[in-house]
């Protein structure tokens, strides 16, 4: 069966889907993007995802080139024909096609790129069962890292040297020290007094849409939790550190620069936070009301 791609309008094979040069999402990295996961064949989040393309397209004054409910119409229909049950469904919205010059074209009509993944959720949830380890590094992103853009340079670089010192991701520290995110994934840790804490979400992280779910699972499963920047040295002295996206879901963090968080196996309340999340999103409820209108 070939993978299918949607591309402006029209289903199109994968290895045969293709963009103009003078895209400017190509050019110039003018797009947006987001990421659903795909679980049991239901997709994940799809209100929240589909709220915060509005947030990234308006904070580039990208006019929204199509309604959610068609959008929904879409991407289930590439699921379809992906026969997708387990994996991601990615979605790129730039400003179109134009001459190549900076100023924002008179005239352009969005291009739109759905792509379908198969991911293999065994191997993911061992992989969470067992938890990675991270490498700092700092973060040299650009002052909006809260509009999704596809503008990922620094984040590529940063995954690659990680993985090239042998640790499965990294995150990004500020010039104070605080830890901003992961690669593609918001930090959270389980701070020394048992204390939930992530970053809160200003321009200097992606607010994730994992992220805002695990904070409604923690505070309806009774965890103390604080939006509050912590440093890497709290990580350090952590009782437990996790990763929050989704195409992680929650996993642990079981060590930081070669050192162990806590007793360096996966935490208690990380391993809760995924097992409630998963079930709350694959339940019957979720399945029902998964369909959007606009
Ligand atoms: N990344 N922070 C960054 C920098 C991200 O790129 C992502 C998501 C997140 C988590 O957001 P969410 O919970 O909505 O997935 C945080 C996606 C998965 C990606 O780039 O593949």
């Amino acid at each position: 069966m070939p993978r299918i791609a949607y591309v402006d309008g029209q289903f199109v094979r994968h290895s045969e889907a293709s963009i103009h040069v003078e895209d400017r999402g190509l050019q110039f990295g003018d797009a947006v993007y987001e990421v659903w996961a795909v679980r049991g064949g239901i997709l994940f989040d799809s209100e929240g995802h589909l709220a915060r393309l509005a947030r990234s397209l308006a904070a580039l004054q990208i006019k929204t080139p199509i309604g959610n409910a068609s959008l929904m119409v879409i991407v289930r229909e590439l699921m379809t024909r992906n026969k997708l049950k387990d994996g991601l469904v990615y979605l790129q919205i730039s400003r179109g096609v134009a001459r190549r010059d900076h100023p924002f074209p008179a005239h352009s009509r969005p291009s739109i790129i759905l792509t379908a993944r198969a991911m293999n959720m065994v191997q993911a949830d061992a992989r969470a069962a067992k938890g990675i380890q991270v490498q700092t590094c700092p973060d040299n992103r650009w002052g909006r890292v809260d509009i999704k853009t596809v503008n990922l340079l620094p984040n590529v670089l940063a995954k690659q040297a990680a993985l090239e010192a042998g640790f499965a991701d990294a995150w990004f520290v500020d010039s104070e020290g605080m830890v901003t995110e992961g690669t593609a994934q918001n930090a959270w840790i389980v701070d020394s007094k048992g204390q939930l804490r992530t970053r809160p979400a200003t321009h200097a992280i992606l607010r994730g849409i994992t992220r805002d779910a695990i904070i409604k699972t923690a505070q309806e499963l009774g965890f103390t939790f604080e939006e509050k920047a912590f440093s890497r040295y709290e990580a350090l002295s952590a009782q437990e550190a996790f990763i929050t996206s989704a195409t992680s879901f929650v996993t642990p963090v079981i060590g930081l620069d070669g050192y162990k968080i806590g007793d360096g196996t996966p935490g208690s309340i990380a391993r809760k936070l995924r097992e409630t999340y998963l079930s709350q999103q694959t339940s019957v409820k979720k399945a029902l009301d998964s369909t959007l209108l606009d």
